[in-house]
């Protein structure tokens, strides 16, 4: 049955709008309710059994309130600590970022040295090494690299400059010793620092965002499942936030666009 209930997308903040971004632009008619987990970010130094739980009730609010089709897991780290969980207690799809993303660089790579650089969490939980063995067992090498301190320039909406820059070239030196030709932005806050991250690693180097495998990964499951919208007009967008939403819409419409004009604040403290 074809259905017209919105598909629901989370982050810890802003980094899931990458991803967000890049299903309305593939499938423009669906409906879609973000979910940026602003009060409780950044998700990537905690321990990924509390990203889980922050993961399992982000997903009830959704389907509960929100009466989504499917959830997008629009986060690495959460999707490292809680996609398995999700598919399995879950009725509805669930779509994570790690799949796609290790798929995108996987085929992006001629030499087959590729490199993945995530949070804390993500490079821990070593998802992106599974899921590239599960991809391709052959003689992949993957270098895998934590980036402390890459979401907070995000959140803070510094993208550029020198401050970003001391710290890529100091974050990305065993990337760069490990002459990848692919590198895969693990993190969904990532591709907003991809000037930074670009310059460090040199053009040689080709930067794989899991945004676009993501949204490919979206409609193909809405089409599988029989659960794309039969509506034909440009499809409605609610943004939601558990921290402060004036700041939430004002930073997310800089990285977003003008359709981030306003945030609907949810505060766990009165649901939980
Ligand atoms: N955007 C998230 C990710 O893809 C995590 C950022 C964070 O909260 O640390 O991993």
């Amino acid at each position: 049955m074809p259905s017209n209930q919105p598909i629901g997308i989370f982050d810890s903040g802003f980094g899931g709008l990458t991803v967000a971004r890049a299903i309305i632009d593939l499938l423009p008619s669906e409906d879609i309710v973000y979910f940026g987990d602003t009060s409780r970010y950044p998700y990537g130094p905690q321990p990924l059994e509390e990203v889980k739980s922050y993961s399992q009730q982000i997903s009830d609010y959704l389907i509960a309130e929100h009466n989504v089709k499917m959830i997008v897991i629009a986060c690495n780290t959460a999707s490292a600590a809680a996609e398995g969980d999700l598919r399995n207690s879950k009725e509805i799809p669930i779509v994570g970022v790690i799949t796609p993303g290790a798929q995108a660089v996987a085929e992006v790579s001629s030499t087959k040295r590729i490199g993945v650089i995530g949070t804390v969490g993500t490079i821990n939980s070593q998802a992106y090494d599974k899921a590239i063995k599960g991809i391709s067992p052959e003689n992949i090498e993957l270098v895998s690299v934590a980036c402390p301190g890459f979401v907070e320039f995000v959140e803070r909406g510094e993208f550029e400059g020198e401050q970003v820059r001391i710290l890529a070239d100091r974050l990305l030196a065993p990337v760069i010793q490990a002459d990848v030709d692919a590198l895969l932005l693990g993190c969904t806050h990532y591709p907003y620092l991809a000037r930074a991250i670009g310059e460090s690693v040199g053009e040689g180097v080709v930067l794989v965002s899991s945004a676009d495998e993501t949204a490919f990964a979206v409609a193909k499951s809405l089409r599988a499942k029989d659960l794309e919208t039969t509506n034909i007009n440009q499809g409605n967008r609610t943004f939601i936030s558990s921290g402060d939403v004036s700041w939430f819409a004002e930073q997310g419409q800089k990285l977003f666009g003008p359709e981030l004009e306003k945030a609907i604040p949810h505060n766990w403290s009165k649901t939980s």
